[in-house]
């Protein structure tokens, strides 16, 4: 008897859960590609998607990594969240320290988005097209591509990716998940993007709990809510959970506190017919951007040893 899983449970309600991925561990670890492929119906690679990994040169781009990945979840009925073609960061230097005209980035940034956006055409679920652009005040980051295009950018993008994958999910990815400027800000750059015709779907809520992120659940739900009026789909799209940012007198206080709002923000999401994607940002706690040599922060849903914690229990139950 196969024993219960996040995917199997995750399936029955039309579903997809899931965990950012690198090709290395795939590679390398058959645990790793074991528990992956067990326990979710999803996965967003974590890196091998990004403007330096991907388009390393100007006239080179370099999918081995994310190809493999993509390989990996077709073969094992996953769905494939892709992440991130338009940010400031992970940009390689012929991007950041060539001093491009606005017609130079303009003509790099649609070759770009159009290439890999169409190389994975018809394989992908969604696409983070524009991740992070915003401040904390709400206002628009001045990114490289802000600063060299203008706030029109972000239109662009999502024009050519329409054109380059038109049945993907596009959607604009940030930490702005409770009620505040930057999340005011979140919803007034989508309403105006819808109103003037732009093909955005859907805002991703990163989610890195106590860290960039807001915690309150409540808050997250009402955000969600505001969003679908107006036609938008949620996703949670990188949740983790330092229990270094947590409170309670000892560890496991600690992991029963990362338990509950692991729990909770699965629960709102559940809860909203607009949130249909719930993705983490690792797999296990040896498989985190988050952790230190001593594996004090534990943020993941799986220890080190590959073994579930209370927060997996918790998520079981929230299905
Ligand atoms: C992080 C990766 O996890 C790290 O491995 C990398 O060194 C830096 O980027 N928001 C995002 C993600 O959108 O792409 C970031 O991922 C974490 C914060």
């Amino acid at each position: 008897a196969s024993p219960i899983s996040l995917r199997h449970l995750a399936a029955q309600r039309n579903f997809a859960i899931g965990v950012a991925v690198n090709a290395t561990p795939l590679r390398k670890d058959p645990l790793y590609r074991d528990l992956l492929a067990r326990e979710f119906n999803a996965l967003i690679p974590e890196n091998s998607m990004k403007f330096q990994n991907i388009h390393p040169e100007r006239d080179r781009y370099d999918f081995s990594d994310s190809d493999e990945i993509v390989t990996f979840a077709r073969k094992h009925g996953m769905k494939v969240i892709a992440h991130a073609p338009i940010w400031f960061h992970q940009l390689p230097r012929w991007v950041t320290e060539s001093h491009f005209s606005r017609e130079e980035l303009l003509a790099i940034m649609k070759d770009h988005i159009q290439k890999i956006l169409s190389h994975y055409r018809g394989q992908v679920l969604a696409w983070d097209v524009v991740n992070e652009p915003l401040n904390s005040d709400g206002s628009l980051r001045e990114s490289i591509w802000f600063k060299t295009i203008g706030p029109e950018y972000i239109d662009l993008a999502f024009q050519w990716a329409k054109e380059a994958d038109p049945d993907a999910l596009l959607y604009i990815n940030d930490y702005a998940e409770g009620l505040n400027s930057k999340s005011d800000g979140m919803y007034d750059l989508v309403k105006g993007m819808l109103e003037r015709g732009i093909p955005v779907d859907g805002v991703g809520f990163q989610s890195h709990i106590g860290f960039l992120s807001a915690n309150d659940p409540e808050e997250v739900n009402k955000n969600m809510k505001r969003l679908q009026e107006l036609g938008l789909e949620v996703l949670i799209t990188e949740m983790d959970v330092p229990i270094t940012a947590l409170k309670g007198a000892d560890r496991e206080e600690k992991l029963a506190e990362q338990a509950r709002l692991y729990g909770a923000f699965l629960d709102v999401c559940l809860e909203n017919s607009n949130c249909n994607n719930f993705l983490m940002w690792g797999l296990t706690d040896a498989h985190s951007w988050l952790q230190g040599f001593t594996g004090g922060k534990a943020p993941m849903i799986f220890d080190r040893s590959y073994q579930p914690k209370p927060a997996y229990d918790r998520m079981v139950e929230v299905f």
